[in-house]
């Protein structure tokens, strides 16, 4: 990803997808949320995943009873996400717009939100705008699971760094930090640079 001082527009994002630029995209989902699935610590219920890209996870979690709403801006990933899901014949909503615009119908509908790439991705000037977002689409009780990702660049992105002190001074008022480690079972190119996050809708 190029750098840009205040992060990407709509088209820096659908470029890449037009020139099949994908460094971010892991071709599979990220083991860390196989893990937490399979060790129950998320359980099938209405999920939200924003800036889901291709959807890896959109595509496991669908597969596995969770009943996904996908949103990301950009067509060139919505499209490739859309095609997988009418190919497998899976029942899950893609919706295509800018995240900070969902509409209040989706205020306090989610169990569980999941956020992969999608943190790093946005200018830190969104950040605040993100927990709100995020906060007001779960129920209370709510789970945010989350790999954000550490970079350990200082400057510039996306994809722009995350600390674990970033996560703490983000979501502390509005979550409960029910882990903040950093992930054992990363794919390789993240190993030792990705928090994992269970936060907790207050
Ligand atoms: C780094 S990619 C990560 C994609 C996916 N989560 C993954 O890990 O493969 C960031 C994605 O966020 C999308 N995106 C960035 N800002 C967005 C916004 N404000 N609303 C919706 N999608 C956004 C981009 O189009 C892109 O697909």
């Amino acid at each position: 990803m190029a750098e840009k001082k205040n992060g990407y527009l709509q088209e820096d994002w659908q470029r890449h997808y037009d020139e099949g630029d994908l460094g971010w995209d892991l071709g599979q989902v990220a083991p860390p949320f196989i893990k937490l699935f399979e060790s129950k610590i998320i359980l099938p219920g209405k999920t939200l995943i924003p800036g889901c890209g291709r959807g890896h996870e959109v595509i496991y979690l669908a597969e596995n009873g969770f009943e996904v709403t996908a949103v990301d801006y950009s067509p060139g990933a919505v499209n490739h996400l859309k095609s997988t899901v009418q190919e497998r014949n899976l029942k899950c909503e893609v919706l295509n717009m800018d995240f900070f615009g969902i509409d209040s119908a989706h205020n306090g509908v989610y169990d569980l939100l999941i956020e992969q790439t999608f943190f790093c991705a946005i200018s830190p000037e969104q950040r605040s705008s993100y927990v709100s977002t995020v906060a007001r689409a779960l129920k209370k009780g709510g789970m945010l699971a989350g790999l954000f990702y550490h970079t350990g660049e200082e400057e510039g992105g996306p994809p722009f760094n995350t600390t674990r002190e970033d996560i703490k001074k983000y979501f502390s008022d509005s979550f409960e930090i029910r882990q903040l480690s950093k992930a054992e079972d990363s794919a390789e190119q993240r190993k030792n640079k990705e928090w994992l996050a269970i936060l907790i809708k207050k």
